[in-house]
């Protein structure tokens, strides 16, 4: 008997629904919420509305598109957290209310392990995914994170962010910039014309395997005042240099752990997940690494990178097959870790 699942995603600013039949991806209906622009980042009660205006569309529209009648969805997969509470609420709400009328199971879902699980979604007969055990750098907005996963729902995380996350070291500096939110696809592409060498920013040390992303952060600001100082047109004349080398000093603060994480572990297959998974500097950067270091490398199509449902429909279905079920009673949680 083959499993739909209907994937509901709802953390942040995006409201999507998915169908998943078998692992494979029927539809993945993304709705974007352009009224944050305005405020240069995420306004939580905003946000909130603008779930409850476009879940009913948006999973009408999946399932149509799908093809599947929602009789023939067999469970209902929601983002539990983390994330912003008042749009968690509304998918989990909205994925109880659907599973209750239908009469099947409600299956809770922790978003970065859906960001991960993302490398599974069979799509039109591409099935490439890493074999485990394998390390994930998951870069989003809110995380930043080296995990090991040894199987669909076994993950350890073995180094993570101490302050920022990389997304926020993006689209803070970016607005610092006066680019618009969120910077971190803006600095992406206007960092494809400038220098990566042009400057030099601090970057903070951290031990282990965990990340520091506040300190650059704090010395890319007071070079810019600095420079401002001599030169109020410095920022226009250099936008493209200083997100070039921006984006250089990132990538090598997240590439210098996943090295030393790979050393560490002995693991050779690598996969990057999440928002930032997106940049194409990175992307170029750890397939460079890998092919000098004799990995694996696995980098996620550019629609599986950014929040979707399709990612929480795939976690839906490893749980489902494992009979992981979850309870009405279940509330979402701000703070899930993974
Ligand atoms: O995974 P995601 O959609 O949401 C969270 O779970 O946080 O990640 C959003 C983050 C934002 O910080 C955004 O600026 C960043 O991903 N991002 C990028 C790129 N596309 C999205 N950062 C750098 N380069 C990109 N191309
Ligand atoms: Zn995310």
């Amino acid at each position: 008997m083959s499993v739909v699942i209907l994937g509901i995603e709802s953390s942040c600013d995006d409201t999507s629904a998915a169908v998943i039949r078998d692992g494979n991806l029927l539809s993945n209906q993304i709705s974007n919420q352009d009224v944050h622009r305005l405020y240069g980042g995420v306004v939580p009660e905003l946000a909130s509305r603008a779930h409850q205006a476009n879940i009913i569309p948006v999973v009408d529209s999946a399932l149509k598109l799908a093809n599947i009648n929602k009789n023939e969805v067999n469970a209902v997969a929601f983002t539990r957290g983390p994330g912003l509470l008042g749009s968690l609420l509304v998918g989990s709400s909205f994925a109880k209310g659907f599973a209750l009328a239908q009469n099947i199971p409600l299956l809770g879902i922790n978003h970065l392990q859906g960001h991960i699980l993302a490398h599974f979604v069979k799509d039109k007969g591409i099935d490439r995914h890493p074999s485990f055990p394998f390390l994930c750098l998951l870069v989003s907005g809110g995380h930043t994170q080296l995990v090991v996963v040894r199987n669909y729902l076994d993950m350890e995380i073995i180094g993570q962010t101490i302050d920022d996350a990389a997304g926020e070291a993006f689209d803070k500096c970016a607005k610092v910039m006066g680019l618009p939110y969120p910077g971190g696809p803006v600095i992406d592409k206007l960092a494809k014309i400038g220098n990566p060498q042009a400057f030099q920013f601090a970057k903070p040390l951290q031990k282990g395997l965990d990340f520091s992303f506040s300190g650059l952060k704090t010395s890319f600001l007071y070079f810019l005042r600095d420079r401002l100082n001599e030169n109020p047109n410095f920022i226009e004349q250099n936008k493209e240099d200083l997100c070039a080398s921006l984006q250089f000093t990132i990538i090598s603060i997240l590439l210098e752990k996943v090295e030393k994480a790979a050393k560490k572990t002995n693991i050779t297959e690598i996969a990057i997940a999440g928002g930032v998974s997106a940049n194409s500097g990175l992307r170029g950067a750890i397939t460079q690494l890998g092919e000098k270091r004799g990995w694996n490398v696995y980098i996620p199509e550019f629609r599986f990178t950014t929040d979707n449902a399709a990612m929480i429909a795939i976690a839906g279905y490893y749980k489902y097959l494992n009979g992981d079920f979850t309870g009405h009673e279940v509330i979402p949680l701000a703070r899930f870790p993974l």
